[in-house]
């Protein structure tokens, strides 16, 4: 074999081998994102179902949230309303969490992950969880 063919085959392969490792990272890096929301989705249904963190998100709800999303009976389609099933920035336990901490400055909801300790923000979350349909 010619050294010339040699090296044509060998920056074939290293090509081939190069796409190959990008095309896992790429599908690697986009499925980050969606694996994590599934294992906080977990925690948060988990503490949902833990009556002692639930009973402490009742208590932060109150102290902080209430003033403007009202007490468990508000009823009506408003983006406000955290006690009906639909939810304008995400229903997945993990996405009511990140609207919790990142909040909608422009519309008025704070952020509140510089504001809440990190358990306070989970049993929360976990409260309102407890009025979504199983
Ligand atoms: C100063 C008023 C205010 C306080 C206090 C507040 N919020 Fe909000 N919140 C809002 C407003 C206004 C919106 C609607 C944002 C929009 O229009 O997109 C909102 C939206 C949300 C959403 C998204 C609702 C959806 O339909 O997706 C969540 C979740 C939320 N708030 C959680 C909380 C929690 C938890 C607390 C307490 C720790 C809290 N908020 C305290 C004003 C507030």
């Amino acid at each position: 074999m010619k050294r010339s063919s040699l090296f044509t085959e060998f920056s074939v392969l290293l090509i081939a081998l190069i796409a190959i490792a990008l095309s896992i990272l790429a599908i690697s890096a986009h499925a980050a994102p969606a694996d994590s929301d599934n294992k906080r989705d977990t925690e948060l249904l988990t503490a949902r179902d833990t009556p002692a963190i639930v009973k402490h998100g009742k208590k932060t709800y109150r102290d902080l949230c209430q003033s403007c999303h009202g007490d468990e009976k508000v009823t009506g389609d408003a983006v406000s309303n955290l006690f009906d099933s639909k939810w304008y920035h995400g229903a997945r336990p993990a996405e009511i969490e990140r609207s919790t901490l990142d909040g909608f400055l422009e519309k008025g909801m704070p952020a509140w992950k510089d504001a809440l300790p990190p358990e306070d923000t989970t049993a929360v979350v976990a409260y309102l969880l407890t009025f979504q349909k199983r």
